[in-house]
């Protein structure tokens, strides 16, 4: 997002990162069958035992969710591996460097949490973060996340659709938008003093996209919790925007009447519109979207570029929350 270089394509990860999908298959399996119990005829099995060992540092708590069934929520895409979905990171509190966010977001602390949620809505109210969890059943999605910097990749989250909280919480008539802040402690997050932004970091969503069951509020990646540095403990992930419109850290959630201000929009209004829904078609003023770099693919600045899809390739299931608008004047 920096203004300085835009996907310059130095920092990228090997080849040899690249998780297969069995092995990361094989290990959500296993954390399944542990759940459920299972423990020594999971750990019998040596592809287990392999996929616990490669496709992720198995050591944050582990979060497992039931396979969703919304449409558009399992890509059969390549998972990008851990280790790059956890090491190449915008999170700009910790860090403008990609590489910031995994060395500093050590010192976020993540319990208590409450998320406030608050506004117009006829049940306000505060939620403990366990409670938050609890509120819905888990479940595993594997979305593409697309970089308004031209590159992407393809996570497994566990989550459940920001709709059932919202449902909860009961939004007034005149809701129209919802707004997310994220925290922002000078104490624990070095950037936050920094005038890159204005903090907290801002995003905001029209009402229904927020309700559309795709817009995940996310609590995990790889079958555990977050890592501190993906926007642990909460955040949101919306597939069909670029990846700066899904907050991490999420301390509050605002129903609104008008659209809301959002962090990167408040900074360069021309290159960061409010909707921001990935689209091959409308460039940003300084490079092309066209295309995209998969990050673990390899290759640096001569990596094959994948073809960007509009919507991120979700168009058959929000196209229609479109319908009508100018996407060049709305970006
Ligand atoms: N949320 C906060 N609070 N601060 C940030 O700097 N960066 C955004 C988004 N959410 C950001 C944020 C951007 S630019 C992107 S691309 C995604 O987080 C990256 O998510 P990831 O690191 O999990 O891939």
């Amino acid at each position: 997002m920096l203004i300085r270089s835009h996907d310059s394509g130095f920092n990228h990860p090997h080849a040899s990162d690249i998780t297969p999908r069995a092995v990361y298959e094989g290990r959500r399996d296993m954390l399944r069958l542990l759940a459920g119990g299972a423990a020594g005829a999971a750990l019998a099995g040596w592809a287990g035992r392999e996929a616990l060992a490669q496709a992720a540092p198995g050591k944050l708590p582990a979060l497992a969710g039931v396979k969703s069934t919304v449409p558009g929520a399992q890509t059969m895409e390549k998972v990008t591996d851990y280790k790059d979905a956890s090491t190449y990171n915008n999170y700009y509190e910790f860090g403008t460097d990609k590489a910031d966010p995994a060395k500093n977001a050590g010192t976020l602390k993540t319990r208590p949490w409450t998320v406030e949620v608050e506004g117009l809505v006829k049940k306000p109210g505060k939620y403990g973060i366990e409670d938050l969890l609890k509120l819905s059943a888990q479940e595993d999605r594997t979305y593409r996340l697309r970089c308004v910097e031209g590159w992407s990749m393809v996570i497994p989250w566990v989550g459940y659709s920001l709709a059932e909280l919202i449902k909860k919480v009961e939004p007034q008539g005149n809701a129209k938008y919802v707004e997310f802040l994220t925290l922002a402690d000078p104490k624990t997050m070095p950037f936050v003093g920094s005038r890159v932004l204005d903090w907290p970091y801002a995003e905001g969503l029209r009402m229904d996209e927020a309700m559309h069951p795709l817009t995940l509020l996310t609590f995990g990646m790889y079958g555990e919790v977050l890592p501190n540095q993906n926007g642990a403990p909460v955040r949101i992930v919306v597939p069909w925007k670029y990846g700066f419109k899904s907050a991490k850290s999420i301390v509050k959630i605002r129903f609104v009447e008008k659209e809301p201000g959002t962090a990167w929009n408040k900074a360069a209004a021309n290159e960061y519109g409010f909707y921001s829904n990935v689209n091959p078609d409308v460039d940003h003023p300084r490079w092309s979207q066209a295309t995209e770099r998969r990050i673990g693919d390899g290759g640096g600045l001569f990596a094959k570029r994948h073809k960007t899809l509009i919507f991120n390739g979700y168009e058959q299931q929000v196209g229609q929350l479109y319908a009508g608008m100018d996407l060049k004047k709305f970006y």
